[in-house]
């Protein structure tokens, strides 16, 4: 009785904690819901005090359709891929770009996060764009941001610089 009771306890102790896992490994990664998302890379782990896509500045110029300065802030892991040249951004990577008026007034922000499994067609990226009141414009699988960013699909659907 004593041992059917351990060995139960013991099950709830290892199926508790690989709950817990991976509730903790499911909240690491962004959701792919734009409003969740929104609030995640800006409350959760706010963007602005990530690093800049390597080689660019803040407002640097821009191309069209993007906005006319653009400021550009990368993940903590997909720096870490970018810089050591791996040639696709990790699984949770976030690429945030803030496209600006030329009066270097914000006009939207645009977003690419790599999520595994998510779209194998097209990179796995989750694309979004909002307002800066937080009004989504677009986001998933959008065939837009897909269509225009599949010319650079070789490094990954990044235009900005080279990941490899
Ligand atoms: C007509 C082509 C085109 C379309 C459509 C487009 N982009 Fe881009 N995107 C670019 C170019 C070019 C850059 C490089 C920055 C620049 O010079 O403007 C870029 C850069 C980016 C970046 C920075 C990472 C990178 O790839 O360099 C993000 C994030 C991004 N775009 C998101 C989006 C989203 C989200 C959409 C759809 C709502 C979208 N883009 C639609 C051409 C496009």
């Amino acid at each position: 009785m004593r041992a059917k009771i351990l060995a139960s306890s013991l099950l709830a102790l290892v199926f508790g904690f690989g709950g817990v896992a991976a509730v903790i490994a499911d909240g690491h990664m962004a959701p792919t819901e734009g409003k969740a998302f929104i609030r995640y890379i800006t409350e959760k782990d706010d963007y602005t005090k990530w690093p800049l896509f390597p080689g660019k500045g803040k407002l640097y110029k821009g191309a069209h359709p993007h906005g006319a300065l653009l400021t550009t802030y990368v993940s903590p892991d997909a720096m870490t891929a970018i810089r050591g040249k791996k040639g696709v951004i990790p699984s949770g990577g976030i690429i945030v770009k803030e496209n600006y008026s030329p009066e270097a007034k914000l006009a939207a922000v645009t977003v690419m996060y790599k999520k595994a499994g998510y779209n194998p067609d097209a990179g796995d990226w989750y694309w979004i764009k909002y307002a800066p009141n937080g009004a989504i414009e677009k986001e998933g699988k959008v065939a837009g941001c897909i269509n225009c960013h599949r010319a650079v699909q070789g490094n990954d659907w990044v235009f900005t610089g080279p990941v490899k």
